[in-house]
């Protein structure tokens, strides 16, 4: 057991699930036993995110995420399982017993150290010789050396071994700087390594906490890649960071610019903008914005002016939104990106290009404005045809109003015929979704497919029962007596798995508790909450399970019988009829 059973236990006792839960979500409504709020990992209007203070579990009926006080922390604030462990004791003054996470915890912070050491190293480098090329690079760049400082750039020389050997001296391993990524094992396959990143310019990509995490490096000419980035490592996520917010959440400016490029977001804080940040070379992640919306509740998007980041644009948009940030858009016009148009017009003029920011929704407008020639009637047509449904797509009934107005200035037609058109449009779009919500509620079984994408329930009738059954054992442990199931009889291994966990802790007569399993992953224990949130029948329970058993069991002879089992798959057979019957009888 990692953590000892029983200060998980007392972790667990003293963070009440629903004081943590509400120093995230206002838990408004009261059904019963439980708590409901907006849930935070879902967009949702209506709550659907339900706390159970008796059972001290979280379940959200929307998006199916469910768990412990420590799932939801892992959750929310992004951190592996003994991390959320140690918040918590941290947040009640407990402190955590010596654990076998202590080797995993040391390896990160040795990870961190590290890529500290080496940020340094790529830092000095610029005042040597061989930084000489990256020198140049950033003077022709323009980049300050001011923002080298801020930003603690780097250079990594033109040669194969130059960090690895800097840091062996300074006693770290091969397979330390291996596993952080810094180096790649040599072909020839002979034990030797050679620095993954050589004759480049280096950011270091630096978290919130402060800790140098990663490193992207830029190539120093037109080459490809242009460029390199860490890869994903114990301490980096590129999905789960962005470059720069650990300056910019300090910004006094009150909102995040979001560019594309790590040169623009240097530009943008030599020019006075130190709110910038750029995504990892990915397109933005919800969890990258909801990083952002911890420090500001308005983004202005800058990307790149061409139409690749147009429509990266249009997809931040809608992943910023979920979070109810309020979300503007910057084109950049007479240059490529931010970068480019600093450096040509100056930061008076960009401040002018912020100020002009449209909102989202008067950006999406202009879009299918310039998309229809509004001076022919055909034009003006498609151009309302489109412009409602965007308007049918606002929340809101004001900004429909206001927006609808505007369509109707563009197009010259009266507002009011807009807002019927608008209106038939959301009826419209209501029905559908009201077919759709109820085609699934009447899905055959065999499309009953859990909501995450790791899983797939092979054998749905089985899975349906599993879940049965683990929804009993966690309601009423007393109907459980000896070895009518064993793992091996699930169809859905992590059912089996819970089973075999659940039915551990109740052995010596102990309630099941989903907050005290360990080693179990988010998908897991929301499978789990889901089970055990679904209506319970007391009265009926015994003749349920045995109807249960009685499904898992036979669906597993047909298992058998199709030989999905592998070899022996005669001979279990045989046994596994021999059992039945037993069972039967
Ligand atoms: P850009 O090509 O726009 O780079 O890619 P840039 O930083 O703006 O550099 P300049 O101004 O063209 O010299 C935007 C971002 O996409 C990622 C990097 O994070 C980069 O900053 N990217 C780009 C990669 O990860 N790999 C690549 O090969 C290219
Ligand atoms: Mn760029």
């Amino acid at each position: 057991m990692p953590f000892p059973e029983s200060f998980i236990q007392e972790l667990i006792e003293r963070n009440d699930i629903a004081d943590v839960v509400s120093q995230y979500v206002r838990l408004t409504k009261k059904s019963g036993q439980n708590l409901f709020g907006l849930c935070p990992f879902h967009s949702e209007k209506t709550p659907s995110f339900s706390v159970a203070p008796d059972k001290q579990i979280y379940h959200c009926f929307g998006c199916g995420k469910g768990g412990s006080v420590i799932n939801f922390i892992m959750e929310i604030e992004n951190l592996s399982y003994p991390d959320a462990v140690r918040f918590l004791a941290r947040r009640v003054g407990m402190a955590v017993p010596e654990d076998e996470y202590d080797a995993s915890a040391s390896k990160r912070e040795r990870m961190l150290k590290l890529n500290r050491d080496a940020a340094r190293f790529f830092f000095a480098q610029l005042s040597e010789p061989c930084g000489a090329a990256a020198r140049a690079y950033i003077e022709r760049r323009g980049i300050s050396p001011q923002m080298v400082t801020r930003f603690g750039l780097g250079a990594a020389p033109n040669e194969w071994q130059a960090l690895t050997d800097a840091m062996l001296r300074q006693g770290y391993t091969k397979p330390e700087l291996l596993s952080a990524g810094l180096v790649r094992a040599s072909k020839k396959g002979d034990g030797g390594v050679y620095d993954t990143f050589r004759n480049r310019l280096m950011f270091p990509v630096i978290d919130v906490r402060g800790s140098v995490i990663g490193f992207s490096g830029r190539i120093l000419d037109d080459g490809e890649p242009k460029y390199m980035n860490s890869p994903e490592t114990l301490v980096y996520s590129k999905s789960h960071n962005l470059f720069a917010l650990n300056l910019a959440k300090k910004s006094k400016l009150g909102y995040i610019i979001l560019s594309e490029g790590n040169i623009d977001v240097v530009s943008l804080h030599q020019a006075g903008f130190d709110c910038a940040v750029a995504s990892l070379g990915t397109s933005l992640t919800a969890e990258q914005a909801r990083l952002i919306s911890r420090y500001v509740n308005e983004v202005v998007i800058a990307y790149d002016g061409d139409e690749a980041g147009q429509k990266a644009s249009q997809r931040a948009i809608g992943i910023l939104q979920q979070l109810d940030l309020k979300v503007r858009v910057l084109r950049v016009t007479g240059a490529k990106d931010p970068d480019e148009f600093i450096k040509a017009y100056g930061p008076a003029a960009f401040e002018n290009l912020l100020s002009k920011s449209q909102n989202h929704i008067e950006y999406r407008f202009s879009d299918v404005a310039a998309k229809h020639d509004l001076a022919t009637d055909e034009g003006r047509v498609a151009f309302l045809k489109d412009a409602t449904v965007l308007l049918a797509g606002l929340p809101n009934a004001v900004e429909r109003e206001v927006y609808a107005g505007r369509a109707a200035e563009i197009a010259k037609v009266s507002k009011d015929a807009i807002l019927r058109e608008v209106e038939r449009e959301r009826k419209k779009a209501a029905g559908q979704a009201k077919k759709k919500r109820e085609s699934e509620e009447s899905r055959p079984l065999r499309q009953i497919q859990p909501r995450s994408r790791e899983l797939r329930f092979d054998d749905p009738v089985s899975a349906m029962a599993e879940k049965g059954v683990l929804r009993l054992l966690c309601h009423d442990p007393t109907l459980f007596h000896g070895d009518e199931l064993a793992e091996e009889d699930f169809s859905v291994p992590q059912f089996g798995k819970l089973y075999t966990a659940l039915r551990e802790q109740t052995k010596n007569g102990g309630a099941p508790s989903i907050a005290l399993l360990q080693g179990f992953s988010g998908e897991e224990t929301s499978l789990l909450t889901e089970t055990v949130s679904e209506p319970f029948d007391p009265a009926n329970a015994d003749k349920a399970l045995a109807d249960y058993i009685e499904k898992i069991k036979a669906a597993k002879l047909v298992r058998m019988q199709r030989g999905e089992n592998g070899e022996d798959t005669m001979r279990a057979f045989a046994e596994e009829q021999r059992k039945r019957k037993g069972y039967r009888g």
